[in-house]
């Protein structure tokens, strides 16, 4: 595009130059005018590696005086990142350039955790010594037992695990230097991995007022996190191959997402050189809401309150369109796919081969695939492009693998980390600024004190 288009009286955009675009990494590739009040600036356009574009207005405010407003960060890209690539229209994720269809199909949670942390996907030696470091690590300070005991009973599992993660930075109190060396970030790092299962499973034990099952490390990750789970310290527990590819596959699913919303989170935390531990606690934090993480839970509740209402549908549906009415269809939407989720996909397809295998089933997987046709074909949801999540089906498999429902968000946590502890040590690596947006006032303008007995 050029540059003859009309400009605008007070405001106006317009392409004026375009270039070659290489491939691999963002490049400065076009510049974008714009016409403030008869005035013209020029900013650079960023083209990524899979030639998405975004005009950087950086220097915004220097040149013009004016900030951007966008609630919500719907059109806002917050970093550069190589991690992750997912585009919305195709319905497309690829981690380090591997698609999420391969990488469910072939790799395991730990194989996916090194590839985001490291860049690569690891060879034999590099994933043994992985699973080694990991497995020298996986204990959690007995003194964490105290803390759990504080917790009134009930407590959503979220909060703990938020707290208990948080809490790690102080049994760890170096880490909180951000200056620390590369090997020292990198040992918390392993710590952090190896001792989220041994704290996810310490909250389902302690719920349960059963005793800690200590982590076995002749076990793999996922099967280890089982053990600690399901198993018992009275006597062997049996680990169930079908369960650990489920898991497995699971945990890939949510492994990364780019700039979600407690992605993001980890991002503005660790932005401000806040320990590695806390900048995941926070993200932890971001996670349990109900509109993010906290769905696959909703999603649950919401099938098992339709199936105890006599199992009516389209009055759900209804519900869900009417505007006057809080409800929303859990699990359904998305700020980024507007065609399909990929990962929901895959987990509908394991939904049903979990369940067989387990010979489960369960009532509400039926209320669920209704939901889903019913709402597929009305205009509401087309126009507005709402597709099942990967919330949707997760939790159907959650349930049958015998977790509770108000711990399926800590599963979610579990898989997410690798993806949180990746972005925030790219923020970190890059030496992003401190996140720190502006705002539009809307509140009065100044006024005068007046004393309280003038009132
Ligand atoms: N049920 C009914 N209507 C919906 C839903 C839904 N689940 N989601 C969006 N809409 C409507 C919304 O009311 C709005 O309608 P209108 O244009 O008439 O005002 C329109 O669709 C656009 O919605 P939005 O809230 O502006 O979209 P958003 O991008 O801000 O929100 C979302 C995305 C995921 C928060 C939202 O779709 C939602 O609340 N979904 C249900 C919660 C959920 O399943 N969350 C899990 C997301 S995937 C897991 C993850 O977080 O990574």
């Amino acid at each position: 595009m050029n540059s003859r288009a009309k400009p605008a009286k007070s405001f106006g955009l317009l392409y004026i130059r375009e270039t070659k675009i290489p491939r691999g990494k963002a490049v400065m590739s076009e510049t974008v005018k714009i016409i403030i009040e008869g005035n013209e600036y020029e900013l650079p356009v960023i083209t990524g590696s899979e030639n998405e574009k975004a005009i950087d207005i950086s220097k915004l405010r220097d040149l013009t005086g004016h900030i951007t407003l966008d609630v919500g960060f719907k059109n806002t890209g917050s970093t550069k990142s190589s991690i992750t690539y997912l585009d919305g229209e195709l319905g497309i994720l690829r981690h380090r350039g591997y698609s999420i269809e391969d990488l469910a199909e072939h790799a395991t949670f730990l194989e996916v955790s090194y590839m985001l942390l490291y860049g690569h996907l690891p060879n034999a030696t590099e994933y043994a010594n992985f699973e080694d470091q990991i497995r020298e690590h996986t204990l959690v300070n007995e003194g964490m037992d105290a803390m759990f005991k504080a917790f009134p009973t009930g407590s959503h599992p979220m909060g703990q695990l938020g707290s208990m993660v948080n809490a790690l930075s102080l049994f760890y109190p170096k880490s909180l230097d951000p200056h620390r060396a590369e090997d020292a970030i990198g040992r918390t790092v392993i710590r952090l991995m190896a001792k989220m299962p041994t704290i996810c499973s310490m909250i389902y034990k302690k719920r349960n007022g059963h005793p800690t099952v200590y982590p076995q490390n002749k076990l793999d990750y996922v099967s280890n996190f089982l053990n600690m789970t399901f198993g018992q310290v009275t006597m062997d527990y049996k680990i169930d191959p079908v369960l650990v590819d489920a898991m497995n596959k699971l945990l890939i699913l949510h492994a990364d997402h780019e700039q979600n919303c407690s992605a993001s989170t980890v991002r503005v935390v660790g932005s401000s050189q806040a320990n590695l531990y806390s900048s995941i606690a926070a993200g932890i934090n971001g996670l349990w809401g109900p509109l993010h993480g906290g769905a696959n839970q909703e999603v649950l509740e919401m099938l098992e309150k339709i199936r105890l209402d006599g199992g009516n549908v389209q009055k759900w549906i209804d519900k869900a369109k009417d505007k006057n009415d809080p409800f929303r269809l859990m699990g359904f939407g998305h700020r980024v796919y507007k065609n399909f989720d990929p990962r929901a996909k895959i987990i509908k397809k394991s939904c049903d081969e979990v369940l067989a295998k387990l010979g489960v089933n369960d009532p509400v997987l039926e209320i669920a695939k209704k939901l889903e046709e019913t709402a597929l074909t009305d205009p509401y949801f087309i126009e507005r492009k709402l597709f099942p999540n990967v919330d949707f089906y997760s939790g159907i498999i959650y349930r049958a693998m015998g977790f509770p429902t108000d711990f399926f968000t800590v599963l979610f946590a579990m898989g997410r980390l690798p993806g949180w502890v990746a972005q925030w040590q790219e923020l970190r690596r890059e030496k992003q600024p401190i996140a720190r947006p502006r705002q539009i006032y809307t509140g009065e303008a100044a006024r005068v004190f007046v004393p309280m007995n003038q009132r």
